[in-house]
């Protein structure tokens, strides 16, 4: 049978990640994070010592690593070539590098196909930045979510212990820049998505939102 695909787009830092578990564990539905792939595709490039920078380096060598992707929204893992990098792909290193990989089409090619594969026949709860736009367009729902810049690097900086909220701010904003001015599949609100603003809503307020829009919850 056709399961239910819930996508849920939106900037660096709007809270994507905990609101699309706890709606997948509310729903019972599987759950993926893409920007953990593209994140563990840099963390590979950056092992292997290839220049992040340079597009036609990283497109030559996109389809190599084997990329594995958990779908228990109560324990996400993520591995490359049989390792699980869940907390490597968390480092300063990889998040100021995931941003300029994410630009190639190669990678994006790549890593939409896994995508896909995953998603399979539904039952699942989607995030990143082009999942209702191009990863599953026809997703019966789709959320943009989105937070103040303050607000995101607050929540941003209380989770990681940091210190600096302007420089963290600095981070979140320019990942978004690269992430919406990309030619490839640029983050964007997708047509038919709801827009859902988490600035002055609590975690459980915001899925609560988004699992009323879940068939049959309505
Ligand atoms: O969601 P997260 O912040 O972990 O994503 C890391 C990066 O991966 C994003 O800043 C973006 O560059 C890229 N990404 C993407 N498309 C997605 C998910 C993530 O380009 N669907």
């Amino acid at each position: 049978g056709h399961g239910l695909v819930i996508a849920v787009d939106g900037t660096s830092g709007s809270g994507k990640s905990s609101t699309s578990r706890g709606v997948a564990e509310r729903l019972g539905l599987r759950y993926l994070d893409t920007g953990a792939m593209f994140r563990a595709m840099t963390w590979w490039l950056l092992c292997e010592g290839v220049d992040v920078r340079d597009a036609g380096a990283v497109a030559a060598v996109a389809d190599r690593p084997a990329i594995e992707s958990g779908t228990d929204p109560r324990d996400p893992t993520i591995t490359v070539d049989g390792v699980d990098v869940s907390v490597e792909i968390r480092s300063d290193e990889v998040t100021s590098a995931v941003s300029p990989v994410s630009v190639v089409p190669e990678v994006r090619a790549r890593l939409l196909g896994l995508q896909r594969d995953v998603i399979g026949d539904g039952g699942i709860v989607v995030e990143g930045r082009d999942i209702g736009s191009v990863v599953w367009p026809q997703a019966e729902v789709k959320v943009y979510l989105s937070a103040d810049p303050d607000a995101r690097a607050q929540r941003r900086a209380a989770e990681q212990g940091a210190t600096d909220l302007a420089s963290t701010q600095q981070s979140l904003l320019e990942r978004d820049r690269i992430d919406s001015g990309r030619a490839t599949a640029p983050l964007t609100m997708a047509e038919g998505a709801v827009h859902v603003d988490s600035t002055h809503l609590t975690l459980a307020e915001v899925i609560d939102q988004i699992v009323a829009l879940a068939p049959g919850t309505r």
